[in-house]
């Protein structure tokens, strides 16, 4: 598939889901003239074949090479960043759960899930044009899964698709601070991610971020109970040149940390 197509059929999967995401776009572009990614962020399991070393050359026959890990020892997660070598398209950040860090009811729940997958014979980046390929699981699977990780909670009912898009802040013509950017965001009457500060990270760490938080849909459970779930959210990020006067294209494990928390459910009122 041609990397174009595949991102605008990302996006229409990715906007489709999350409705904020469409808002926040035309409105940027309506102040900027256009809009470029900075990355998309996918999520998956550290269970074969959906892991990451096992998706890594999906990504590589498009072009993008590793130039990156990341390890998240709270969030039981790891990552990787990939970068194309046509730097017009937006960076990739892969992350996967590592499993055998959780309890073993939630390693069964989600062997067992991945072993009811319809998934495809041969593994490239179409799989995250094909969103959740498991059955849907029951509100008491999903309680449980969540009580662990909401990562794993997010993945059990959303599957692979687009976690997040990035607005390139430093490529807005017009708004090109993140302050006036999240002012934008605001003046939709969205809300924006808190956790650990409106905007993480700073010019010595060489990148500074920002997220709303998710939206909600309701989602029909396996039985028949129907609940809000969390979907996507879309991050803003504002690179600093390093010093060898180029930006600083990487990511910092701590901001990343709480941009996570973008699809935590709230319990409370569930
Ligand atoms: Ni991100």
């Amino acid at each position: 598939m041609q990397l174009d197509q595949f991102f605008q059929e990302l996006w229409q999967n990715y906007t489709a889901i999350t409705p904020q995401a469409e808002r926040i776009y035309e409105l940027i572009r309506a102040h900027n003239g256009h809009v470029v990614n900075d990355h998309v962020a996918f999520r998956t399991f550290n269970q074969s074949p959906v892991n990451l070393d096992a998706l890594q050359p999906c990504f590589e026959k498009l072009g993008y090479r590793v130039f990156d890990e990341y390890q998240f020892p709270v969030k039981k997660l790891r990552a990787k960043a990939f970068i194309h070598e046509d730097e017009s398209f937006p960076k990739v950040f892969l992350s996967e759960l590592l499993l055998e860090e959780f309890s073993s009811g939630l390693q069964a729940m989600i062997k067992k899930m991945l072993l009811q997958a319809n998934l495809p014979a041969g593994m490239d980046e179409t799989l995250f044009l094909k969103g959740r390929l498991w059955p849907r699981p029951d509100w008491n699977q999903y309680r449980a899964l969540q009580a662990e990780s909401e990562y794993a909670a997010w993945l059990s009912v959303m599957g692979f698709c687009a976690n997040h898009f990035t607005v390139f802040v430093n490529k807005l013509p017009r708004n090109d601070s993140l302050d006036e950017v999240i002012e934008l965001v605001q003046s939709l009457g969205l809300a924006m991610n808190e956790s650990g500060g409106l905007i993480k990270g700073n010019a010595l760490v060489g990148l500074q971020q920002a997220s709303t938080l998710a939206d909600t849909l309701d989602f029909e459970f396996a039985d028949g109970d129907v609940h809000p779930v969390k979907t996507c959210y879309y991050e803003f990020a504002l690179r600093y040149p390093g010093e060898d006067g180029n930006l600083y294209q990487g990511f910092v494990a701590d901001s990343a940390d709480k941009i996570f928390e973008s699809t935590h459910q709230k319990l409370v009122g569930l």
